[in-house]
Parts: structure tokens; C-alpha cells; sequence
């Protein structure tokens, strides 16, 4: 509380919990609920907050059950997020679910946060698009402030990690190009999306170019990404770039089972080289023990 203007409460019975704590608060503070608006663009399940059965936010039949039953007194806001990596039409299509699930309830409202997703710094993002939904919907609702929050989008295709090549393994004809990264400890999206990383240079598998499976470096057998194909044959030592790095999957690096952490560096305008953050033995030891 001491850090927060809005508190948006992910259930009916957390909001009923925390609201008189809130209250009896010095400062004002504004309290919302998430909705699940059960509509999303996203149709991965793992980023796909709509997915049926979801935790994330309750669905409109409880949030009118609420209301009926007086437990969302003093709520002055709502919150949805359901986007992840979307277009200002995805919001727009997402609008008019929740407009139909939750409109009628909004002009009782303060604020409305329309979570994040929105990738307003992609290439070809249409902020002209974004700006003029946003417009309408004040229009509909005049007392409503919007409110978005934004993550990946104020981080996009800011950095790379930077690889080395450790060995080249061959396996019944599967060459694979160990590098000294991992895709479980330093890229876990990519397994987990899973979504295939962008590495400079490199496209998918083309006939009569050298081509690699890319292996990480940890025990975990499925620490590789099928095949890419590069214009030059991979030696040991060679530096692989992987792309757009910085937002989520710098934050969701863990230390595996030791495998060294990639150092954290800001490369200036002047080329000049910053170390930020090195980790060591020690990091991973004082983790766990
Ligand atoms: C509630 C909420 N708001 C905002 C964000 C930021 O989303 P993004 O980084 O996709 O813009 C997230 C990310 O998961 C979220 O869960």
C-alpha cells in the first residue's frame, strides 16, 4: 500500500479480505477488480489469461453475483488483461467482449485498465488505431479514466544475447552446435510457448546450407531448438546473436543446475562495452543454500 494509487484485486473474496485494510489506510487508494472477459486473441494457453477455467480475474457471472450480494461496495475500478503481443484490432475485438460482458457496469466506475499486451512499439503497430478506440471509449464513458499497462512493448527488440559456440556434435547425422547459453535457463520461453528465437544471420533449414540443431549447454535433454541454417559452416568459437532478448526473457533466467549466467551488459552508442552484472559460483550457491 505504501507504494500504490490502485490496487486491482484478482478475486471477489480477496477484494471482501484486503478492501477494509485499504480503507483503514492513511493514504487513498483506489481499489478495482480483474475481470475475465473470456474472449482473447492469444491462442496459446500458457499466455491466454481466457483460457476456460482460468484463475486470472472473474468471469461475469460472479462479478454480477457480487454485485447482487453487495460484496463490491466501494469498487471503483475494473481491469482486464487478455492480450499478449497483440495489434490495437485485437484490443478493439477484445473491446467488445468486455463492453458486452461488463458495460453496463462501467459508468458506476472510476478508471478502467485495459492490462498491457498492447505492442504499440512493433513495427507496423497502428498507435493512430490505438488512439482512436481509446477516444470512443472515453466518449461512451466520460467519467472513466483508461489506464494500460504496457511491459514488453517500452523493452521490444532492445537487446540480443550473445553466444559462443562450445562444440559441434553430430549424432547419426543431427549436427548440433552446443553453445555456452541454455534455452531452459536463459530463454525458457522458448520451450515453454514455445516460440523459435530469432539468431542473426541464421534462417530456417534452406537445402545446401550448413544446417544445426542449437544446443544449450545444460543437462536437460530437450535444451536445443530444431534446426537453423547458416550461410557459413559453424566453428568452435563462433558467436551466434539471438535477438530481442531483453524484456521477458532477461527477467525469467534462472542459474540451473550452474550453468554459468550470461553476464548483463549496456552497449553504449560509442561501442563502448558496460559491464552491469556478472554471475558467479557464489550466486548460485548463496540461492540455495
Ligand atoms: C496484469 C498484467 N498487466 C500487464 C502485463 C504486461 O504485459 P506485456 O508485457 O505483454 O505488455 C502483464 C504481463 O503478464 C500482466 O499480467
Amino acid at each position: 500500500m505504501r507504494y500504490s494509487s490502485h490496487i486491482t484485486f484478482n478475486s471477489i473474496a480477496q477484494y471482501r479480505r484486503f478492501k477494509p485494510l485499504v480503507d483503514a489506510y492513511p493514504a487513498k487508494i483506489s481499489c478495482g477488480l480483474r475481470v475475465n472477459p473470456e474472449y482473447s486473441t492469444v491462442e496459446v494457453e500458457l499466455y491466454n489469461p481466457a483460457a476456460p477455467g482460468s484463475r486470472l480475474g472473474e468471469v461475469d457471472a460472479n462479478f454480477i453475483e457480487g454485485i447482487e450480494k453487495g460484496f463490491l461496495e466501494g469498487l471503483e475500478g475494473i481491469h482486464f488483461h487478455t492480450l499478449c503481443e497483440s495489434s490495437s484490432f485485437d484490443l478493439e475485438k477484445t473491446l467488445e467482449a468486455f463492453e458486452k460482458r461488463f458495460g453496463r457496469f462501467i459508468p458506476s466506475l472510476k478508471w478502467v485498465n485495459m492490462g498491457g499486451g498492447h505492442l504499440m512499439t512493433r513495427k507496423g503497430y497502428d498507435t493512430k488505431h490505438l488512439v482512436e478506440l481509446l477516444l470512443a471509449f472515453r466518449s461512451r464513458y466520460p467519467q472513466v479514466e483508461v489506464i494500460l499497462e504496457p511491459g514488453s512493448a517500452i523493452a521490444w527488440d532492445t537487446g540480443i544475447l550473445l553466444a559462443t559456440v562450445l562444440d559441434i556434435h553430430e549424432s547419426r547425422g543431427v549436427k548440433t552446435a552446443i553453445l555456452d547459453i541454455s534455452f531452459t535457463a536463459h530463454m525458457p520461453d522458448t520451450l515453454e510457448m514455445p516460440y523459435r528465437p530469432r539468431i542473426r544471420g541464421a534462417t530456417d533449414p534452406q537445402e545446401g546450407k550448413p544446417g544445426y540443431r542449437i544446443g544449450g549447454v545444460s543437462c536437460l535433454s530437450g535444451d536445443y531448438m530444431y534446426e537453423y541454417s547458416f550461410e557459413q559452416e559453424l566453428r568452435v568459437g563462433d558467436r551466434l546473436i539471438f535477438e530481442d532478448m531483453i524484456h521477458y526473457t532477461m527477467v525469467k533466467t534462472t542459474l540451473f543446475n550452474g550453468v554459468r549466467h550470461p553476464d548483463i551488459c549496456i552497449l553504449h552508442v560509442d561501442n563502448s562495452l558496460e559491464l552491469v552484472r556478472r554471475f558467479g559460483y557464489e550466486d548460485y550457491k548463496n540461492k540455495l543454500s
